[in-house]
């Protein structure tokens, strides 16, 4: 039997991470949590970000997850210790996936305002890679910008160009894409930046990371089933929101090239 790996995210952007497992191991069910109601988390208070993360990673832990991705950067930020009490079962973090695989000493991090104010990255960063500089920039247009779905407004090259300049200017050469809503972004920012420059996607190391847990309980991701066909994705993914199903099946077909059927849900058990 294959684990349910969870994953969540306050919108769209954790279908970044989703789509990162789903290539690596294609036969692994995923529940797929965006929390629609609450988006942008990145705004809002620690103490708000830590409460609804208690109450989204509960309610994973209620349908059966095996394993927790968190694939939101401004909960990992910040309440990463959160979804460790309340999973019950192995949580894998972006940051600290990312920050072990860095080759860089100068690195620019995008990210919401919320997971730049608290210097997460550079913590992480810092702790593989001591002498490392690293610069966090806050971006609270993009996010809105991406959930309105236009990705060609131009509103979103024109904050592009402000929160790249200071890392141009410091010389990194490396940018880590620190929401799950920026490798949508990569076009955009490719276009903006000079060559060279590498765009890291913190979901990449996250999924390999998944790996050895996946296998280590139970599952068995790099066993090729030829004779066992997978299920269509629509049995295989679980796709919930607690805002509009429809608006969310609608922006996420471009996202995942494909219609997903998403359920509305409510993360409060009524009393
Ligand atoms: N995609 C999320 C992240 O990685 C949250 C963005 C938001 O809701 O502000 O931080």
């Amino acid at each position: 039997m294959s684990l349910l790996i969870g994953l969540f995210d306050s919108g769209l952007g954790g279908l970044t991470v989703l789509r990162q497992i789903q290539s690596l191991y294609p036969h692994s069910p995923c529940l797929y949590l965006g929390d629609t109601a609450r988006v942008p988390y990145g705004e809002r208070t620690p103490e708000d970000i830590r409460a609804i993360a208690a109450e989204v990673v509960h309610w994973l832990r209620l349908q059966g997850v095996g394993v927790l991705v968190m694939a939101c950067n401004t909960s990992n930020a910040l309440a990463l210790d959160v979804a460790v009490a309340e999973a019950g079962v192995p949580v894998v973090g972006l940051i600290d996936s990312v920050a072990s695989e860095l080759s860089s000493d100068r690195i620019g991090v995008l990210a919401t305002p919320a997971t730049a104010g608290s210097a997460a990255y550079g913590r992480a960063i810092h702790a593989c890679r001591p002498t490392a500089e690293v610069i966090e920039v806050g971006c609270p247009a993009f996010v809105p910008l991406i959930e309105a779905g236009n990705l060609e407004d131009p509103a979103l090259e024109a904050a592009a160009r402000g929160y790249l300049e200071p890392m141009i200017a410091a010389q990194v050469d490396t940018i880590v894409l620190g929401c799950t809503h920026y490798p949508l972004l990569r076009p955009l920012l490719r276009r903006l930046l000079p060559a060279g420059m590498r765009l890291v996607d913190p979901a990449q190391a996250a999924a390999r990371r998944l790996g050895p847990l996946l296998g280590n309980l139970g599952d068995s991701p790099e066993v090729d089933l030829e004779d066992d066909p997978i299920d269509p994705p629509r049995l295989l993914y679980r796709y919930c929101v607690t805002g509009s199903a429809s608006g969310f099946a609608k922006a996420a077909t471009r996202w995942l090239e494909r219609r997903p059927r998403v359920e509305r849900v409510e993360l409060r058990t009524p009393s």
